[in-house]
């Protein structure tokens, strides 16, 4: 999920002062122009043509807000290659971005169970994606979940990390990584408890601080926080 701008640079609901008015312009980045930059000079001339294609689509949804940023798309397609994964799970579909960059970096043989309260946004995706020829490695489900996973990406109900990992991180094989996104929560986790924020950026901003919290007090996984998106948590799990 991305979200617009950082705290600081939010009103209040009705108002929004962010550079980026376009959708998944979107970044934690002081500089609108670097965001900008990074986009228009790595990520855009690469992205795949049935990545953009959704992103366009997505564009046009009234929940656009929810979608995965392109350059954070990028991160977790290379991420993906990197370590060779072929058993994932991601939590929180939408419309598919963060699943299509996933299904393109994994093995013709590679599996996604992918996990999600709502399936019309999902079915939105589908036919991009089955025409990109990855739909096969595509396990939708709204149930519950198991197995061993090399990589799993969460970007659901922000108030249910704790509870996700608490499950996940015996899920996640040793040395198999977790994702956790929004982690930086639109800037508000730096921000003083009484700054303007969005509601939802305030309600959910309590469980985030907590979650971080207790992430890095969890001696089972190594973590990097990294500024990319909204905030991505890396988490590999040692033992
Ligand atoms: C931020 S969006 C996911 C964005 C997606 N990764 C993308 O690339 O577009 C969050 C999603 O989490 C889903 N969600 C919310 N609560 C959930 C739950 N308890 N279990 C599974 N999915 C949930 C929502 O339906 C929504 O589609």
């Amino acid at each position: 999920m991305t979200l617009n701008g950082g705290a600081n640079t939010e009103t209040n609901d009705e108002h929004q002062v962010s550079g980026h008015q376009e959708v998944g312009h979107k970044s934690l980045l002081q500089s609108d122009a670097l965001y900008q930059y990074i986009l228009e000079t790595s990520v855009y001339p690469r992205e795949p043509e049935p990545m953009k294609e959704l992103r366009e689509i997505t564009a046009k949804h009234p929940w656009n807000i929810m979608t995965t940023s392109a350059d954070e798309g990028q991160f977790l397609n290379m991420l993906l290659k990197l370590v060779n994964a072929k058993n994932t799970m991601e939590i929180g579909v939408f419309t598919g971005y963060s699943l299509l960059a996933t299904a393109l970096a994994l093995p013709e043989d590679g599996k996604i169970l992918a996990m999600d309260i709502n399936r019309d946004n999902y079915e939105l995706g589908l036919p991009i994606i089955e025409k990109a020829g990855v739909a096969h490695k595509i396990d939708f489900k709204k149930g519950k979940y198991h197995g061993t996973y090399d990589f799993i990406f969460v970007d659901a109900d922000k108030d249910n990390y704790i509870n996700y990992h608490k499950r996940l991180i015996d899920l996640v094989k040793v040395g198999g990584l977790i994702g956790y996104d929004n982690t930086l929560w639109n800037g508000s986790v730096a921000a003083p408890p009484d700054a303007p924020m969005r509601k939802y950026v305030r309600y959910y901003r309590d469980f985030v601080l907590e979650f971080n919290k207790a992430l890095g007090a969890d001696l089972r996984i190594e973590i990097c926080m990294l500024p990319v998106g909204d905030g991505i948590t890396l988490c590999r799990r040692i033992n």
